[in-house]
């Protein structure tokens, strides 16, 4: 379900559509997901991220509820980051997903999914960091990229197979999902660029050391042992499942 279809601020009508329909399970995608647009918009993100998932949780009691967070409810002064490392979001984005972390822990049947990147394609062709890079390079920009910001990048559908194994197993508590390989934003873009031979992929490499603005995070690489324990197999290196899926998986 999407905007469309409901508007989750719309609490009367939420509260409505669960007697109605009384889910077996929730599964909390929506948020304000873009990190510019939450330091942009705080009160937003807030009633986004933070007070749609409180009143979602308020009608889940007994109902198993998965919430998707993000590798930046940390600092991101050392990377490594496993699920009993300390969180200290930087960005209003991160604040609110761990805010509302702390709402999903109230439920006794939670599970709480942190992830990176997700590589994938939107209905709209402009949501995901590989679509947004694209778009980019065919309005003839050039990306500054750093190399020395690193994130653990996981293609969508792989972080939906995982999830969808991990609810069948019935994980609880805060899993990591993500690519075992730490990439720089100049190695990623670098990857992309790579599967669109017939576009001028125009990158260009800076440092953090350079760069003013909104605080940064450098790097929120994920340590996925206790998925990969779970689920008895390797979170995939996102370079090896590039090269082997392709651009359209
Ligand atoms: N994608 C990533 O790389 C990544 C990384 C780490 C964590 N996450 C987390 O994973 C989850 C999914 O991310 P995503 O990339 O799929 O985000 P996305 O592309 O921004 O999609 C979020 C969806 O939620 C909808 N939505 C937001 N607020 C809503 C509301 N009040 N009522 C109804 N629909 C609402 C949005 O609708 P509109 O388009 O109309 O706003 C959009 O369809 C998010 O919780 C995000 O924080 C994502």
């Amino acid at each position: 379900m999407g905007r469309p279809a409901i508007d989750l601020t719309d609490f009367d009508l939420i509260t409505r559509r669960f007697s109605e329909d009384r889910p077996s399970a929730v599964l909390h995608c929506a948020a304000m997901s873009r990190s510019p647009a939450c330091q942009a918009d705080p009160p937003g993100a807030w009633l986004q991220n933070v007070e749609v998932t409180r009143h979602l949780v308020g009608l889940c009691r007994g109902v198993p509820f998965v919430f998707f967070s993000t590798d930046l409810v940390f600092r991101g002064d050392r990377g490594g980051l496993d699920e009993i490392s300390g969180p200290d979001p930087i960005s209003v984005y991160g604040k609110t997903k761990l805010e509302a972390e702390g709402v999903v822990r109230h439920l006794d049947r939670h599970l709480i999914i942190r992830t990176s990147l997700n590589y994938g394609h939107s209905s709209s062709a402009d949501r995901a960091f590989n679509e947004e890079m694209v778009q980019a390079w065919r309005s003839g920009r050039t990306l500054r990229l750093f190399t020395d910001e690193y994130r653990t990048p996981i293609a969508a559908s792989e972080t939906a197979r995982a999830v969808l194994d991990l609810v069948t197993i019935g994980a609880s508590g805060i899993v990591n999902v993500a690519g075992r390989e730490r990439l720089s934003r100049w190695e990623l873009g670098g990857l992309i660029a790579g599967l669109h031979p017939g576009l001028e992929a125009r990158i260009e490499a800076t440092s953090l050391r350079d760069y003013q603005g909104p605080p940064r995070a450098p790097d929120v690489t994920l340590d996925c042992g206790k998925a990969e324990g779970l689920l008895g197999r390797s979170m995939p290196r996102f370079s090896d499942w590039l090269r082997e899926s392709g651009p359209g998986s």
